[in-house]
Parts: C-alpha cells; structure tokens; sequence
C-alpha cells in the first residue's frame, strides 16, 4: 500500500499550555529550534508522504501555514506539498480529521496528531503500513499506566498479540480504570482507510460534548476493519507544560549530545 498523504490535526484550543497559547498555535511552541508541528510533517515526509493536509483554526491557523509557505522551502520539506484546511470551530478530534476529507478523497493516509513527537530514531508510520497487510486500518497503540486510563482511547483486544499486532474488536475514549477495556492506549498516530470519513460524517458528539475520533474507530473496529500495532516507546507529549520540557530535554540530547549535556549536569548542581 503506498500513503501518500498525511492529516494533521492542529486547531485544538491547547488550554493545558496557557498562557503560551494565548495568541500562539500550540502546534507552534518551540521544541529546540523548531515547532512542533514541524517533526510531524517530517516524520510524514521519512514514511514517505508527499502531502500535508494540516487541519488549521480560523483564527490564528494562517501562521502555521506561514510557517510552512514562507518563501525558502524548509530543508528536507521541498518535496513535501502543505495544504491547510480551516475547522471552524473546535468540535473535537473527529471533527477536525473529518475536515480533510474533501483533500484526502479515496487514498488511505496516515494522521499525526502535532502535539505527539516521536522520540529520535522510533518512526513507527512504517510498521503501520506493514501491520495493515493490505486494506485494514491501523492504530499506535502503547500499555498505559492506570492514571492514563482517564485520559486516553483504550482499545478493546479483537484477538492474540502476534509480534506486536493484533485485530481490535472496539474501542472507547477515556474509560478510566475501572471500565477500560485492555490497557492498550491509542497515542496519537494511526493509519485510515478511506471509508473513515463515512463513519465520521455520522458520528454524534460523545465524551466532553466533542465528535471523537475514538467513536469511530470504535464503530470501523466492529465491522472488523481496525488492527493495532504496539509501539516500542511511548511518543513525546508536547501538550502539557511537563511534557514540552520532557521533549526538549531528549531532542535537545539528541541534536547537541554533550554540550547540551554538559548544561543540565551544570543547571542540576546548582
Ligand atoms: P487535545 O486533546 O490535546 O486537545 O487534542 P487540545 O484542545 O489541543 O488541548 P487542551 O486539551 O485544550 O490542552 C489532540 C489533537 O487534536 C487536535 C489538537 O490540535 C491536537 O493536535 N484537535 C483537537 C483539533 O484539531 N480540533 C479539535 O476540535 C480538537
């Protein structure tokens, strides 16, 4: 199967990281010397996507397409075609992959949520491709601790782990421990079929009033369409104030090896 083409979520209202995103995308916070959104559509481009449908806010949606459109193309992005496309209001992750539908038509694609970066050297688009073994849909998955039960879409298992993939019977968003179905987690990057898109045009608000992309997997995961692949690490959460600091330590790391090294074991003997 070849995708060609990548959907990227970014027109949340990120109220976890104010006050940075007052005015600022939460897709735009610096993580060492670029935006977030910016390692997705380079992870997009490694797996060998030619095309960004990045789903934009109205308000201030214009900048990340700056970002991207200015000029001078972006080393290692030349061959890489952005197209925004404007989620009027924020009414949920579901809504705002729904959005791309009319650019993405009949091709599967891959969807990269901006505010998870994959840890340097940890790709998995690829894997997601190959767990497909032709025309299933396939999810990231990774065991969550029992806090992260409240706070993830937990799959329900369709069948026996087999090197780290497995058919999904359902899923549900946010279960929490006591409902989860599994400890398996959807973080943050899957591969869709098309038929998504019809699943989504139906889907009815679910948990917090939004329209859940969980609930439509759900739905494709019952007629027997959905598997799950296990990734080895968890994704880097730039979404919570923590979580940029985590991320910046280990791309730090990774782009300025010792030197940078050499700042935390100064800042952390002071
Ligand atoms: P989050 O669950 O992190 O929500 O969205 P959020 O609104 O961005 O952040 P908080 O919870 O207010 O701090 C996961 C991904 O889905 C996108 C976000 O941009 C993020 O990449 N999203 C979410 C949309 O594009 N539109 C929406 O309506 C909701």
């Amino acid at each position: 199967m070849n995708v060609d083409v990548a959907v990227i979520p970014a027109a949340g209202r990120g109220t976890r990281m104010r006050p940075a995103t007052r005015v600022v995308p939460k897709a735009l916070l610096t993580v060492v010397d670029r935006p977030a959104i910016q390692y997705a559509v380079e992870e997009a481009a490694r797996a060998g996507a030619t095309e960004a449908v990045i789903v934009v806010d109205l308000e201030v949606g214009h900048l990340i397409q700056q970002h991207f459109l200015v000029e001078d193309r972006l080393p290692g992005l030349e061959g890489m075609r952005i197209r925004p496309v404007v989620q009027e209001e924020p009414l949920g992750l579901g809504h705002a992959v729904y959005e791309a539908r009319e650019m993405v038509r009949d091709r599967p694609f891959f969807c990269l949520l901006a505010d998870n970066i994959v840890p340097p050297g940890h790709d998995v688009l690829g894997s997601l491709v190959e767990a497909a073994d032709g025309d299933a849909s396939v999810m990231c998955l990774r065991r969550l601790d029992d806090e992260y039960l409240s706070r993830y879409g937990v799959v329900v298992p369709g069948g026996p782990e087999r090197d780290g993939i497995l058919e999904l019977a359902g899923a549900v968003e946010k279960p929490g421990v006591d409902e989860a179905p599994s400890r398996l987690g959807l973080i943050g990057r899957y591969l869709f079929q098309p038929e998504i898109f019809d699943i989504l045009g139906e889907t009815e608000p679910g948990v917090g009033g939004e329209i859940q992309l969980t609930d439509a997997i759900d739905e494709l995961a019952r007629m027997g369409r959905v598997r799950g692949y296990v990734a080895d690490r968890d994704l880097l959460d730039v979404g919570t104030p923590l979580g940029l600091l985590e991320a910046s330590v280990e791309l730090g790391l990774a782009r300025y090896g010792d030197d940078f090294r050499r700042v935390l074991e100064e800042v952390l003997s002071r």
